[in-house]
């Protein structure tokens, strides 16, 4: 795992797009993970904005796999907190990737059954994803997988904590309104992509972070089993890698990256 302490959301967001452009030159069908809530946003506005002024590459090609979608929402497809309702707003229509290029998990109640396993299918047909944007909640989730959720599972309905829903009610008028299901790819689900990119931003994530990057692993903290992953980029702002016992070593490393490496 590579931990890179950066100074701000803005750098974050300027080195998380390099990664996804330089995947996406090298690999034009390149398939792209996507996480949504807050944490992504100035990356993908930053992929947006150096698009709009002709400086990226062409999306023209690539496929899309959101890592989550709600279960219970009026019209998902359409509702503006679902996930794929949001993905297309905040990323891929900016992008002027189309909506038959994004694939999401799908939440229609008579279908919930195999959903999992026909978005597992898909994945696997689209080649694998090659580079998997994430997150983490405060109690330590990755995608909607929970404390206590296998470390080897696969796409499949999941409640959330009360926790996550008092964090995301934000989105919507109170923690109520937010719906207590989703469909979410499994940790195992997660391992198979080729690079896993996490941003963690803000003083609220850095327990979580110094759980997940220097505790054990352990369901407990499901983004720790992400210590099992051969190349896994952790972009942090001062804040939310605040609580790091090894954070003057991974600014060392970061400064004397070797230029040809990369991330
Ligand atoms: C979103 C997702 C979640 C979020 C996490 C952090 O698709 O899977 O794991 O990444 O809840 O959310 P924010 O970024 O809003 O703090």
């Amino acid at each position: 795992m590579e931990v890179v302490p950066l100074g701000s959301a803005a750098e974050i967001a300027a080195v998380a797009a390099d990664v996804v452009e330089a995947v996406v030159r090298r690999k034009p069908a390149a398939v792209l993970g996507l996480a949504t809530g807050s944490t992504p946003l100035p990356a993908y506005r930053e992929l947006i904005r150096r698009h709009e002024a002709g400086l990226g590459p062409s999306y023209a090609a690539v496929t899309c796999f959101n890592l989550d979608e709600y279960v219970g929402l009026p019209e998902p497809e359409i509702h503006e907190q679902s996930y794929r309702a949001t993905i297309a707003r905040e990323l891929t229509d900016g992008l002027g990737i189309r909506p038959d290029q994004v694939n999401g998990p799908d939440p229609s109640p008579d279908s919930l059954p195999t959903a999992g396993e026909r978005y597992e299918a898909l994945i696997a047909r689209a080649g694998g994803v090659d580079v998997q944007f994430l997150g983490i909640g405060s109690d330590g989730h990755l995608a909607f997988n929970e404390p206590g959720s296998s470390l080897a599972s696969r796409t499949r309905i999941k409640t959330l904590t009360a926790q996550t829903r008092k964090d995301n009610a934000r989105f919507f008028g109170s923690p109520d309104e937010v719906p207590s299901h989703v469909l979410t790819q499994g940790l195992g689900t997660i391992l198979e992509a080729r690079h896993l990119l996490l941003i963690a931003t803000g003083e609220g994530k850095a327990d979580a972070v110094a759980a997940f990057a220097e505790g054990p692993v352990t369901a407990s903290c499901p983004a720790s089993v992400l210590q099992l992953h051969p190349h896994v980029t952790v972009l942090l702002d001062p804040a939310a890698a605040a609580g790091l016992n090894r954070l003057a070593y991974y600014r060392e490393v970061y400064a004397a990256k070797p230029a040809w490496q990369g991330l």
